[in-house]
């Protein structure tokens, strides 16, 4: 078979000069590096086609159908895995093959053209990692990408032409998506394919450069230098595989705190790219940060400098050191040269590093100095805060795609992407309109979660609003006219606190339980989520409770004084159609998310506050009403949907299924 098949191919000779190439002076380890990139080229288009598979490029679903990759495709997280740390080690590798080019001078005649293939190789590989970036289209690369397409606008005449042309328009968004996936899967690996047949062809005309090919004896590439390069390969590859599965080995190998799942294995996915969400703690990939740290040092006009010329200035000497390399000197000075510039490399990448994490570090006072020091403190704050959040988003958008719903099928990602369920979601949104809207009057501080304690807050501390706690502060004579209720309110010195200062400032333990009960009720009208629980093992306490709230002094109803000073809820408040309207807040649904809403559309409404009256303490008291006006909602401070996001984020109502 063989035979025949050599007699109509020739593929013998084909087989034996690819085998048997010579190695003047034996097999060496400082030859594998070119097999290694090689090697890694293919990993990648393995993985990067079956990726292609289940990948789609758009606005609103490229990072769903990441997502379904990383977390529902079967070892899918490992396959990217695989593909993204291959896409690393081919950046280490490159450098590793280039820095041995150099020193060992084989770029001089006559494999000066094959270094300057070898360097065109390099810039496509850097453009696939650039462009690869882009394609989950999460906020770390849709954000870190956009700065990179505005640098390309720097450059001065073609500049804006260029950078609408990379963009697709101008607007950075689908379009930009689309153009770096054609070259990212079509373009790019097309002319790396043929340089890379190229370089490897011109490789063999001039064979190895060896330097003192008379210290051993000649081989021939198989099968010494095969075993070599094999064992290289696989030893990258066994680096690249453990980068893929280190999240996890901790769980795998029995040790505690870590979790064996897709949401830490293989290649991280942050949140889904939301153009309306500016996230500054963007950062291009680790083995660019060196160019990100060194844009720094240009500012304005300069930037250009830093961002174009200087680098373009780098790779022209670059281009230049086969010629350089004739005579001694130059080769000493390409050496020197290469040195030099790692050694930038490093340090700049450290210092990128050093400048980021610099708060997570070290204590404050370290940096208290001079201004320079505290801004740099101050911005590493920003950074790791931002990224905290960043985290937090992308771990509760996959939260909310994996919730179930009563029949336990999962839920699906809306239409417009799964952005638009952060950008509906309590969780994320609630703490940010409220720091907007409300955290200039009202903190927010000592719950759960979301602190924001308020320079000086104007207004009741909102953090647990409606729980037995937050109510107790209510009904406790030392509080009621302190910071976290009505303290800096009006109602400091109005009827609500003068009654329970006069009634409730010292109680025997019969009545204190009496007033529990109260609390305990009014608190279930709220019918908080993360109260369920007690509410329902306490149906007994909160029905006597209940029996309190609404008596009216009659005889036989019962409460909470043995002797009472004639003052009884239901003369100051309504509660189930009982009580007194006109001077204190309905108590129905108290603090319920119909309440609720109701209340922030208008407190000045006859229900709760009633219109403002600066002469006394009665009605409301500079609380805005945020939609008073249902029938021009145009015309309101939130929508509707602003108030309910809010709502059930201070009702830790989190998970409500209703769809917006
Ligand atoms: C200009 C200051 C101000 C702003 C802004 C403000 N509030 Fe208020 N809020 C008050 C004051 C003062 C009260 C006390 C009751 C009153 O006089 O209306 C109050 C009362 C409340 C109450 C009743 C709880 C209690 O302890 O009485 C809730 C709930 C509330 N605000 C929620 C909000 C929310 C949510 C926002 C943002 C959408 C907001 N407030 C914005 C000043 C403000
Ligand atoms: C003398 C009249 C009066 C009595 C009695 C009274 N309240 Fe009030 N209550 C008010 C007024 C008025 C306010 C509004 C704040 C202010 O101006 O003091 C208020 C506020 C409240 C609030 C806070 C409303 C909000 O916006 O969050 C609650 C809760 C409350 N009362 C519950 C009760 C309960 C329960 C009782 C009975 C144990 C009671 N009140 C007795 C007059 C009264």
């Amino acid at each position: 078979l063989i035979r025949w098949l050599d007699d109509r191919t020739g593929i013998r000779k084909v087989v034996r000069e690819a085998l048997y190439e010579r190695i003047p002076g034996g097999a060496r380890w400082r030859y594998v590096w070119g097999s290694t990139l090689v090697f890694c080229f293919f990993v990648q288009a393995v993985t990067g086609i079956v990726l292609w598979m289940s990948y789609s490029p758009g606005g609103q679903s490229a990072w769903e159908s990441v997502y379904y990759i990383q977390h529902h495709l079967t070892a899918g997280w490992f396959l990217r895995g695989l593909h993204h740390f291959t896409a690393q080690a081919m950046v280490i590798l490159l450098v590793l093959h280039f820095m041995q080019v150099v020193i060992d001078g084989a770029y001089r005649a006559p494999r000066e053209i094959n270094f300057w293939l070898g360097l065109l190789l390099m810039q496509v590989v850097l453009g696939l990692s650039l462009t690869g970036y882009l394609l989950p289209w999460d906020q770390k690369g849709y954000w870190a990408t956009r700065v990179a397409t505005n640098l390309m606008g720097l450059l001065p005449g073609v500049g804006s032409q260029l950078q609408s042309l990379v963009v697709g328009g101008s607007d950075y968004g689908h379009g930009t998506l689309t153009r770096f996936f054609a070259l990212h899967a079509g373009i790019l690996p097309a002319a790396l394919v043929g340089l890379l047949g190229l370089h490897v062809a011109l490789f063999r005309r001039h064979g190895i450069k060896v330097k003192t090919p008379e210290k051993r004896p000649e081989t021939t590439f198989w099968p010494d230098q095969v075993l070599k390069d094999a064992v290289a390969c696989l030893a990258v590859l066994a680096v690249v595989v453990y980068f893929v599965v280190r999240p996890g080995l901790p769980a795998f190998l029995g040790g505690e705190g870590a979790e064996w799942s897709a949401r830490h294995l293989g290649a991280d996915l942050g949140a889904p790219a939301d153009p309306s969400e500016p996230y500054s703690a963007a950062r291009p990939e680790w083995y660019f940060l060196f160019l990100f740290q060194f844009l720094k040092l240009f500012e304005g006009p300069a930037e250009v400098w830093g961002a174009i010329y200087l680098p373009g200035i780098v790779m022209g000497v670059l281009f230049l050191m086969p010629l350089l390399g004739r005579w001694k000197l130059g080769h000493g000075f390409n050496v020197g040269l290469l040195a030099v510039l790692l050694l930038g490399v490093f340090f700049l990448t450290g210092r990128a590093i050093y400048d980021d994490r610099v708060a997570a570090w070290f204590e404050r006072d370290k940096f208290q100095a001079s201004e320079e020091q505290k801004k740099l403190y101050e911005n590493s704050e920003q950074f790791l805060l931002a990224s905290r959040e960043a985290e937090q988003n992308a771990t509760r958008v996959i939260d909310l795609l994996e919730r179930k719903d009563e029949a336990g099928s999962p839920m699906l990602a809306p239409i417009e992407g799964a952005v638009a369920l952060l950008r509906n979601d309590p969780f994320t949104q609630g703490p940010r309109l409220f720091a907007v809207h409300c955290g200039n009057c009202h903190s927010h501080a000592g719950g759960t979660g979301f602190e924001l304690p308020a320079q000086n807050p104007s207004a009741p501390n909102l953090a647990g609003v409606g729980s037995r706690q937050w109510l107790s502060g209510i009904f406790d004579a030392a509080r009621i006219s302190g910071p976290d209720y009505f303290g800096a309110t009006k109602h400091a010195e109005g009827q609500m606190a003068e009654f329970v200062k006069a009634d409730f400032a010292s109680l025997g333990a019969e009545e204190q339980d009496s007033l529990k009960k109260m609390i305990e009720a009014l608190s279930a009208q709220a019918g908080l989520p993360g109260q369920a629980a007690a509410d329902r093992a306490d149906a007994e306490r909160i029905a006597e409770g209940e029996k309190i709230l609404s008596s009216e002094g009659e005889e036989g109803e019962p409460w909470i004084l043995k002797e009472s000073t004639g003052q009884y809820c239901m003369g100051c408040h309504t509660f189930s159609g009982k009580g007194t309207e006109g001077v204190g807040p309905d108590l129905t649904g108290y603090m319920s998310r119909e309440w609720l809403i109701a209340f922030i559309s208008n407190p000045e409404h006859a229900r709760f506050y009633g219109p403002r009256d600066d002469s006394d303490s009665q009605g409301n008291d500079r609380m805005p009403a945020f939609a008073a006006n249902p029938d021009s909602p145009q015309s309101n401070l939130l929508t509707r949907r602003q108030i309910e996001i809010i709502v059930d984020w201070l009702r830790g109502d989190y998970d409500r299924r209703e769809v917006p």
